[in-house]
């Protein structure tokens, strides 16, 4: 999915024609994105690719390696970890340790954990819910939040202003429009469209906030969900009303939920900080 102009805030446009630098995929990725794209890919082929990239290449063995994925012995290959793996878990490794520079640089470690952890929140609902790829779901979540970070690499004096007014109680997507004309839900979009990701991906991240209002309500409410219970500190009420009413699913105890899921997250934290 490219960008689609028409849809898109103009100031969305103006601001990603504009950044000082764009965040744009390591060339790698983006063929090893490509690769997977490709329904005739081998792993012979992709781990080519990705072997190219020295640094891509340790950082996705240490994931691999990590208790998340709870293999039972030591994974040294990346032709190794991928037939363990399989495509799509591949994907949403490459593209983790492919965010994690720009978000750690331009918004910090706390965004960056947030994200990794709304990340295997999305995975453990979507599984849980037996709802969509749970594989996707964890793209979902891990890029939810991507369009905050462009914000500060746009205009990085703006968005504390923003923060300190949220802290306060102040809308955030209203206050983001205040200071910048868009919000971090249609950036995410925008970017994540540019990227050429899954239209899923850019529906949630639109619509993390609003789900009901999305055109895919379950992946979105699943983001929404998992976007409250990993706040770094957890705000009550932790869900609105209104939406969480309306969902088909319930969530009976989201603090126990808050809890599993920063506990399942904690060895991707660990390998990715
Ligand atoms: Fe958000
Ligand atoms: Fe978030």
């Amino acid at each position: 999915m490219s960008i689609d102009k028409q849809a898109t805030n103009p100031r969305v446009i103006e601001a990603l024609e504009n950044l000082p630098e764009l965040p744009s995929m390591p060339t790698v990725v983006g063929q090893a994105l490509d690769l997977l794209d490709d329904p005739k890919i081998e792993v012979k082929d992709l781990a080519k690719v990705i072997s190219m990239d020295m640094s891509m290449t340790t950082q996705i063995l240490k994931l691999v390696n990590s208790a998340y994925y709870g293999f039972p012995s030591q994974i040294t290959s990346i032709n190794k970890a991928m037939a363990l793996l399989g495509f799509d878990k591949v994907k949403s490794l490459i593209l983790s340790v492919a965010v994690k520079p720009m978000m750690m640089s331009y918004s910090g470690k706390a965004l960056w954990h947030h994200s990794l952890r709304c990340a295997v929140g999305c995975q453990h609902i979507s599984k849980s819910l037996n709802y969509g790829d749970s594989d996707e779901a964890f793209i979902m979540g891990l890029l939810h939040d991507i369009g905050k970070t462009v914000m500060q690499i746009y205009d990085k004096n703006a968005y504390p202003e923003v923060e300190k007014l949220v802290a306060i109680g102040a809308d955030r997507l209203e206050t983001e429009r205040t200071f910048y004309g868009f919000t971090h839900t249609e950036m995410g979009r925008a970017l994540v469209d540019t990227w050429k990701l899954p239209l899923i991906i850019g529906i949630t991240a639109k619509h993390h906030h609003n789900p009901l209002e999305s055109e895919e309500t379950v992946s979105s409410s699943i983001v929404y969900v998992a976007d409250r219970i990993t706040q770094e500190e957890l705000k009550f009420p932790i869900f609105e009303p209104e939406i969480i009413d309306s969902l088909d699913y319930e969530i009976p105890n989201p603090e126990a939920l808050r809890e599993e899921i920063f506990g399942l997250s904690e060895p991707i934290v660990e390998a990715l900080s």
